[in-house]
C-alpha cells in the first residue's frame, strides 16, 4: 500500500459499525462508549481499512474466537496495513505469534521464569525502584502520573529480568511505539524502527552468548525445543515480545488505575484507609480498564455471529470490550473496587493467556501502594491535558495530577 493510500485510509471515522479505525485517537479516548453503542447496534463491527478487519465486542464472540485455533491464526497479532508473508506456526515473536502444536513448546519454555515464586522475589527491587522514582520527581505540586511514574516501572522490571541496561528504557519504549502504536505512520520510518530493534537485540544477544549469566536471556540462549537449540530468530523474537508485551501493557494498567483514583476521591480514600483491598481493586481496574486488544488472522473461512469472515481478514479481540459486557458482568460500566466475583478477560482467553499476569499484578500492586502511600490525596490537575495511547494497547500517556504529599 502506498503512503497516500495510508493517509487516505486514515480519514476520520463516520460510522464505527462499518468503518471503524482503532488506531485513531478518538477510539481509545471513547472506547467504552463506542463498545456500548456497537453492542446494541452491531456487535461485530467491520471496516474495509487494513485490507478488511472485524471488531466483535460481545464477550461470547471474543471468547469463541480466542479459543478457536483452527479458524484463526495468531501469526500476526497487531493489525497493520500490509501483512508480511505467512510465518506459521512459529511467527515472529513466539509464543504469542505461534499456533499449535508449536505454541505449546514455545510457551512451556518461558513459563517457569514467570512462576509465582520467581515473580515474588522481584518485589523488593520493584518497591525500591518506585520509591526512588517518586523521590526523583521532587517536591512539586503537579506530577504526571503516567509520564513521570507509570511508564518507567515496567521497563525497569523487564530490563532486570533480561539483564539489559535499565538506562535503555527510552529505547524500549521507542520499540514499543514502533510495534504497537505506529501502524498508521510512515511505513518507511516504521521499518527503520524494527531494524533498530533487531540491531539492538542482535548486539545484546551476541554479547550475552559470550558471557552467559542467570538471566532470562541467557536461559533462552541455552534452551532447547524438540531437542534442538532455539534459532537466533526465535530468541530474538521472544525477547522482543517480552519487551513489548511487558512494557506498554503494565504502564497502561498502572496509569488507568491512577486515573481512576484521581477522579474518584472516595475510592482513593478507601484504598488509603484499607490497603488490604488493593489486590481486589486491581482486579477491578484490570477488568474495567483492560489495556490489551490482540488480533487474529482468519485461517479458514468461518461464520461468527452471522458474519462471514474470510481467510486473510483481520479480527481484533478487544478483551477490554468483553470485560464490559453486561451479559457477563453486573453493572459492567461501573467500577466497584470491592467487586467479589470478577472473572475478567484482561489477560486474554484460551491458549495465549498472558504469561506475565503474576508479574503484572505484582508491579501494579507495588506501584499503586507506593504512589498512594506518598500521595494519599491527588486529583486530575487539568483534564484537557490527559491523553491516551493510540492502537491496540489502551492507557493514559499524559496524566497530570495535583498531589498532597505525606511527610
Ligand atoms: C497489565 C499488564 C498485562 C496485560 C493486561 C496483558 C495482557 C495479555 C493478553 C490479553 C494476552 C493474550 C494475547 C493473545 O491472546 O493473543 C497476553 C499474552 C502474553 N503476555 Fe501479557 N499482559 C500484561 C503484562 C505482561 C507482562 C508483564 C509480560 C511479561 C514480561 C507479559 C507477557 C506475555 C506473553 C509472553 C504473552 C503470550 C502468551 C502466549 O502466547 O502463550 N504480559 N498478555
Amino acid at each position: 500500500m502506498s503512503r497516500s493510500e495510508i493517509r487516505q485510509s486514515a480519514e476520520p471515522v463516520t460510522d464505527w459499525a462499518t468503518d471503524f479505525d482503532h488506531a485513531r485517537s478518538e477510539y481509545n479516548e471513547n472506547a467504552p462508549e463506542i463498545w456500548a453503542q456497537l453492542r446494541t447496534e452491531c456487535p461485530i463491527a467491520h471496516t474495509d481499512r487494513y485490507g478488511g478487519a472485524w471488531l466483535p465486542v460481545r464477550h461470547a464472540d471474543v471468547s469463541q474466537i480466542a479459543y478457536d485455533t483452527e479458524h484463526f491464526t495468531s501469526e500476526d497479532v497487531v493489525v497493520k496495513w500490509v501483512r508480511p508473508e505467512s510465518s506459521r506456526p512459529i511467527g515472529g515473536a513466539p509464543p504469542i505469534t505461534s499456533d499449535p502444536p508449536f505454541h505449546r513448546e514455545a510457551r512451556r519454555l518461558i513459563l517457569p521464569a514467570f512462576s509465582p515464586e520467581k515473580v515474588a522475589a522481584l518485589e523488593p527491587e520493584i518497591r525500591q525502584f518506585c520509591r526512588q522514582l517518586i523521590e526523583n520527581i521532587g517536591n512539586v505540586d503537579v506530577v504526571d502520573a503516567a509520564d513521570q511514574y507509570a511508564k518507567h516501572i515496567p521497563a525497569a522490571v523487564i530490563a532486570q529480568m533480561l539483564d539489559l541496561p535499565v538506562e535503555d528504557g527510552d529505547k524500549f519504549r521507542d520499540f514499543v511505539h514502533t510495534a504497537l502504536e505506529s501502524i498508521s505512520e510512515d511505513q518507511e520510518v516504521r521499518q527503520l524502527g524494527f531494524q533498530k530493534l533487531d540491531e539492538y537485540l542482535d548486539l545484546r544477544i551476541t554479547e550475552r552468548s559470550q558471557n552467559l549469566g542467570e538471566d532470562l536471556l541467557s536461559f533462552l540462549l541455552q534452551a532447547k525445543i524438540y531437542d534442538r537449540q532455539l534459532s537466533p530468530e526465535h530468541v530474538r523474537g521472544t525477547v522482543a515480545l517480552l519487551l513489548i508485551a511487558g512494557i506498554d501493557t503494565t504502564w497502561s494498567a498502572i496509569g488507568a488505575s491512577l486515573l481512576h483514583l484521581a477522579t474518584h476521591p472516595k475510592d482513593l480514600a478507601r484504598l488509603v484507609a484499607e490497603p488490604e483491598l488493593i489486590p481486589t481493586a486491581i482486579e477491578e481496574f484490570l477488568r474495567a480498564y483492560a489495556p490489551v486488544t490482540m488480533a487474529r488472522v482468519v485461517a479458514k473461512d468461518v461464520e461468527i455471529g452471522g458474519c462471514p469472515m474470510k481467510q486473510g481478514d483481520w479480527v481484533l479481540l478487544p478483551f477490554p470490550a468483553a470485560n464490559r459486557d453486561p451479559q457477563v458482568f453486573e453493572n459492567a460500566d461501573e467500577v466497584i473496587i470491592d467487586r467479589e466475583v470478577n472473572r475478567h478477560a484482561a489477560f486474554g482467553l484460551g491458549i495465549h493467556r498472558c504469561i506475565g499476569s503474576n508479574l503484572a499484578r505484582l508491579v501494579m500492586r507495588v506501584a499503586i501502594e507506593e504512589f498512594i502511600a506518598k500521595f494519599p490525596e491527588f486529583a486530575v490537575a487539568d483534564s484537557t491535558q490527559v491523553t491516551w495511547s493510540v492502537g491496540q494497547v489502551r492507557g493514559p500517556r499524559r496524566l497530570p495530577v495535583r498531589v498532597i504529599r505525606r511527610a
